[in-house]
């Protein structure tokens, strides 16, 4: 199974941080905001990750990370030439890199302590599908996908950030595809905001009837405002005094 991790965007919503530097580069408390989903990956046994970001901030994460030997894995950078053009977008760069292997994939602005490793293991002898991780979270702010889940954890609807939400689980930004994921990206439209939506890649296998959602009890999208920034900050010092990160 492959990585891919996504740390492109704008960041519009955390300016001024971000008008020179790379939002997954800001500090959250003592490491910059892109170890988080790198290590991760590292815990759920990935070796060789292609992180993409914008063509102005590339050279910072290669100056950062390197090879990903420090990290024990070997990193590949992919530019997206526009870093506004979606989720899923981000995700086709990785077709080449993926060579028919399932791909994991982690927004570089989540911040969470779940080791994937047991559900990636799990979701490697699978035939096809997806898996997507929900959180309990406050879903009246229209900041995330929200999904809706039923009898037996199955998965009723996902929808990008709706003004009447329908649950209190808020879709992660992480998230498992079998081989089949970029066929599916290029059946995609740009939504209404201009992009290509993960909540509707998400949306081909919930039709399917081959997707899975998985929880999580912990996680933070740090990139949502600067609050966001400040608490990932003091919950990640705490976590780490702890012992628990
Ligand atoms: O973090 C969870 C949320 O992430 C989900 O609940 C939503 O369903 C999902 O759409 C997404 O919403 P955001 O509004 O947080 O997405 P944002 O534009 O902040 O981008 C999330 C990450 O993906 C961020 O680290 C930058 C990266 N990204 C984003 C876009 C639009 C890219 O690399 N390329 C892109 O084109």
């Amino acid at each position: 199974m492959k990585g891919v991790i996504l740390a492109g965007g704008l960041a519009t919503r955390l300016r001024p941080l971000t008008w020179v530097t790379n939002k997954h580069l800001l500090p959250v408390y003592n490491k910059p905001m892109i170890y988080y989903p790198l290590e991760a990956m590292v815990k759920a046994g990935i070796k060789e990750i292609l992180l993409t970001s914008s063509p102005d901030h590339a050279g910072d994460f290669a100056n950062l990370l390197k090879s990903g030997e420090d990290f024990g894995v070997r990193l590949y950078y992919a530019i997206q030439k526009n870093p506004t053009a979606g989720i899923a977008d981000g995700i086709s760069m990785a077709k080449e890199f993926a060579r028919n292997e399932k791909v994991l994939v982690i927004l570089g602005d989540n911040i969470f302590s779940l080791n994937l490793k047991h559900i990636a293991d799990k979701f490697k002898s699978k035939k096809k599908g997806a898996v997507i991780f929900g959180v309990e979270t406050d879903t009246s702010s229209r900041q995330y996908g929200v999904v809706e889940i039923g009898e037996n954890d199955k998965v009723l609807s996902i929808e990008e950030k709706p003004e009447f939400p329908k649950s209190k689980i808020a879709q992660t930004g992480i998230y498992m595809y079998d081989e089949r994921v970029f066929d599916f990206i290029k059946k995609l439209r740009p939504s209404k905001r201009g992009q290509l939506e993960v909540t509707d890649l998400n949306n081909h296998y919930l039709r399917e009837g081959t997707l899975e959602c998985e929880t999580l009890n912990w996680w933070i999208d740090a990139g949502t405002s600067h609050d966001e920034l400040l608490r990932a900050n003091v919950v990640v010092s705490e976590k780490v005094k702890r012992g628990e990160l």
